[in-house]
């Protein structure tokens, strides 16, 4: 299918590297396109793993070779690089040269904007030096940089330096994905932290001089409520003297978790009021966080192989959801991560890219970093975490972290350490790791003499690869309410492990309402019949704001499906509850925000899949549409009150209490609109004093379809600032018309300061067309074929975020005759464009299966 090798590597194959790492030296000679790296690597056969001496090595030209001194001809290939080597310890020595500025892949070492960074993760140290590029391979690093330039960072605690060069040395073992160099004309944003045993440790923040060197305070803070927080809820404490973050323009992910120089995309770091929304301050903290936690997990404790990958994202995004929670509201937090995994992770698992999270094969890694891995993973952890309660979690983790520092560790020796810590057998809870698929939870129910019954059946459909499934355990948190509102019956943790299973309630004077799978115990989907009257009921009354929630989600999808295929007008029942939402001033502004937030017309094309009716795209954002008109309507009288309850007054702050009214206040302002014609959007463009309020104001006016003189004057005034900017290109795509979508999307690219190496800039105009649910399906097929085209085009520049954005058209199954043909004709074109990267091929193969 492509000329790339498509070699397909398997968990079950895993095997030890023949040789150990005892320590290793680099040396780098900078230089823009002839960078010389030298290495000094010490060997050691692994006697219990014997076999061939091979390193990793891509687009590496071997300069020279030796072993214990004497130069030897190793025999290269593409991939690396295998030589005769003694049957005792030995010292390799290498100089090799790459080219970082003509390294668009961002992969290895790369420029960005005048400096040098590197990206390791998953397999890119290989594009440094010869190396056993395996997370499983260990050991101690010395780096030596040589260049002209004022900063010069490498892993760990500085050694020496002097003009021209600088020497590190980072005394914790570590895999090579976790090394970092970092050289250029930067400033530092400094900081200290004092550890909860006593040591200080020196923070700094660096950017290039500028505008972006007023942008790091929030970050600093951030990271040092991240120290902090880890050691008061895991007891985990920071082991090096330093800890230094650098930003960069051009990167493919959110941020690296390099040993002691984590690496930052820019948009995940950088904040200030003027240009940074209440969304992208929550984002910034959640990230420092995420990276900070990996130092434990994820750097202290590593992945034998990447097969394991959940081992440290699943629990390290566990960790950061807990801190989040803990900055803010737990409930608030819970409901934007159950948002976006049944949005995005149901999605995946539900259509041709479905894995499990972990695994049993790959082409190429780099195609592993989803939703699935990260985002599923952590739910395992949080249902283990339920499952066990509170305190056996923490003693199980303590046990983790002491048995297991300085492991490259697997998914195996993560549930042991849950075994022998609490007792319990978790052979058939090991299933979550292994079956791909959302499992769906059909509940019936019955009340008869005081007792109340519930039935659970579960049931998970094939995915690519896995036929049939085995029953999951799952646990289901379920509370009962009397009809009068009253909770009679807290909340339980049912534990279902059966396909089919019934629970009881005894001692009840009249049939309850059940509220069940509160607080999303767990990352299934729910079907149960179920009237209007009684979501309006649970919207109402629910004890459990999830629920609570969830109740007015699972009413507005079914009123919008009753819009959709049956022409129903918006229901009553649900405009009510709306109203009585808005009203209901002892609820946090931020949850009233989302719970007036309607699902997303993606998630209605997912649901409409997923009920057997095939989505029409246009159909269902003309009915989102309409009830948003008509939930306006119903609510007028009140929207001009609350929206003045939510202003914030004094200097701007990100706090959550703030970042709540400033949600609701901007939630009812695109219900206003709706009414006003956008008056009341241009006013807050026009005062506006922060960047939440701007965009904002500036998104209300573009969705009625106007706002052109505020886009512009909006683009002159942020012209300079990349990251505002690549909010006005995503802006722009994702609240154009349907019809408009690509002819928006392709004259963007048109625009002088469109570049497509620039990841963020690309995935601005392309992530909000595929985001941009009609305009993406719009019938013409237009989007599709641009999207493709500029995927072929941008392939051949960078892989991994082309890859990456091939996902988009994962959703061919569920759409008509004529989309599905037009979608999968534009990822066979895709596929066979010639040269096509082994990473894109992969996704292009496995979505047209
Ligand atoms: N390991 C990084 C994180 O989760 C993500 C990443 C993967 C970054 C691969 C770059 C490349 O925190
Ligand atoms: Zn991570």
């Amino acid at each position: 299918m492509t000329d790339a090798a498509q070699e397909t590597i398997y968990l079950k194959d895993y095997r030890p590297f023949a040789y150990i790492v005892d320590d290793v030296h680099l040396t780098f000679k900078l230089a823009d396109t002839a960078t010389r790296v030298i290495s000094r690597i010490s060997f050691r056969p692994n006697t219990d793993f014997p076999g061939e001496f091979f390193l990793h090595g891509q687009d590496v030209k071997l300069i020279s070779a030796k072993i214990d001194g004497v130069a030897v001809s190793p025999n290269v290939t593409p991939d690396g690089l295998t030589c005769d080597v003694p049957d005792a310890p030995f010292v390799w020595e290498a100089e090799v040269e790459i080219s970082p500025s003509t390294n668009t892949a961002l992969e290895g070492l790369y420029m960005s904007g005048g400096m040098y960074c590197t990206q390791c993760e998953a397999e890119g140290f290989r594009k440094i030096t010869f190396y056993p590029d395996r997370p499983d391979v260990m050991s101690v690093f010395t780096v030596r940089v040589e260049g002209d330039y004022p900063v010069l960072l490498s892993n760990g605690n500085p050694v020496a330096s002097g003009e021209g060069w600088a020497e590190w040395h980072d005394p914790w073992p570590k895999p090579a994905y976790l090394f970092a160099l970092v050289a250029g004309n930067l400033v530092a944003h400094p900081s200290s932290f004092t550890t909860m045993s006593g040591k200080d440790v020196d923070l700094n923040i660096y950017v290039r001089p500028g505008p972006d060197e007023d942008k790091c305070a929030f970050g600093m803070e951030a990271l040092k409520r991240s120290m902090k927080w880890d050691e008061d809820v895991y007891g985990r404490e920071y082991d090096l003297d330093i800890f230094n973050i650098v930003a960069v323009d051009d990167f493919n992910m959110g941020a690296m978790e390099n040993k002691g120089l984590n690496i930052f995309n820019s948009s995940c770091v950088l904040a200030s009021p003027e240009t940074s929304t209440d969304a992208n301050f929550e984002r910034i903290e959640a990230i420092i966080a995420h990276e900070y936690f990996h130092n434990w997990t994820g750097n202290r404790i590593t992945c034998r192989d990447w097969f394991q990958l959940c081992l440290k994202e699943g629990l390290t995004v566990f960790r950061d959801q807990q801190y989040t929670g803990d900055q803010g509201s737990h409930a608030v937090k819970r409901i934007e991560d159950a948002i976006t995994l049944r949005s995005r992770q149901f999605r995946e698992d539900g259509g041709p890219l479905a894995h499990p999270v972990r695994p049993e094969s790959f082409i190429e890694i780099n195609n592993f970093y989803t939703i699935t891995v990260y985002e599923k993973g952590a739910e395992l952890i949080g249902m283990l975490k339920r499952l066990v309660g509170d305190a056996e979690y923490y003693k199980a983790l303590d046990l983790y972290f002491t048995r297991h520092d300085g492991d490259a560790a697997t998914i195996e020796d993560w549930l042991q350490v849950f075994e022998d810590s609490t007792g319990r057998d978790l052979t058939q809870f090991k299933r979550w790791y292994s079956q791909a698929g959302t499992p769906h939870v059909t509940v019936t129910d019955d009340f008869k003499d005081g007792t109340y019954t519930i039935n659970l059946k579960q049931e998970t459909s094939p995915t690519p690869g896995q036929d049939s499934k085995q029953a999951q355990v799952i646990p289901i948190a379920v509370g009962l309410l009397s009809q009068n509102g009253d909770e009679v019956s807290p909340t339980r943790v049912l534990e279902m492990t059966e396909d089919s299973q019934s629970f009881t309630f005894e001692g009840l004077a009249a049939k309850p309402v059940p509220s069940i799978l509160r607080d999303f115990s767990a990352p299934v989907i729910l079907q149960r019949e179920q009237s209007n009257t009684e979501r309006a009921f649970l919207m109402a009354h629910d004890t459990d704001p999830f629920n609570k929630w969830d109740a007015g989600q699972t009413l507005a999808k079914n009123v919008l499906i009753q819009m959709i295929t049956q022409d129903a007008a918006p229901d009553g029942a649900f405009l009510d509850g709306i109203a009585a939402i808005l009203r209901d001033d002892t609820l946090d502004p931020a949850f009233r925000a989302l719970a007036v937030s309607l699902p997303s017309e993606d998630d209605m094309a997912q649901s409409l899949h997923g009920a057997g009716t095939t989505p029409d795209p246009l159909a269902i954002h003309h009915a989102v549409e309409a009830l948003r008109v008509a939930m306006a309507q119903h609510v007028q009288d009140i929207l001009p009150r609350i929206q003045a309850g939510m202003t914030v007054s004094g200097p701007y702050s990100p706090d959550a209490k703030s970042a709540g009214k400033r949600s609701l206040g901007n939630t009812v302002l695109g219900l206003l609109s709706r009414l006003d014609g956008g008056a009341a959007a241009a006013k807050q463009y026009d005062e506006a004093d922060n960047m939440t309020m701007q965009l904002a104001g500036l998104a209300a006016l573009l969705k009625l379809g106007k706002g052109s003189a505020e886009s512009q004057a909006f683009r002159t005034q942020w012209r300079d600032d990349r990251l505002v900017m690549d909010k006005w290109f995503g802006l722009t795509v994702s609240m154009a018309a349907p019809e408009n979508a690509a002819r928006t999307a392709m004259q963007l690219t048109q625009e002088p300061d469109f570049d497509m190496k620039n990841p963020n800039r690309f995935r601005a105009v392309f992530g909000a067309l595929a985001g941009n649910s009609a305009g993406f399906h719009d019938a013409s097929g237009a989007s599709y074929t641009l999207l493709g085209n500029w995927l072929a085009k941008l392939d051949a520049i960078n892989p991994q975020t082309t890859a990456r954005m091939t996902a988009a058209f994962e959703t061919w199954p569920r759409y008509d005759a004529d989309r599905q043909s037009k979608m999968r004709g534009a990822l066979e074109t895709l596929g066979a464009t010639a040269g096509l990267s082994r990473d894109t091929g992969e996704m292009v193969g496995r979505m047209l299966g």
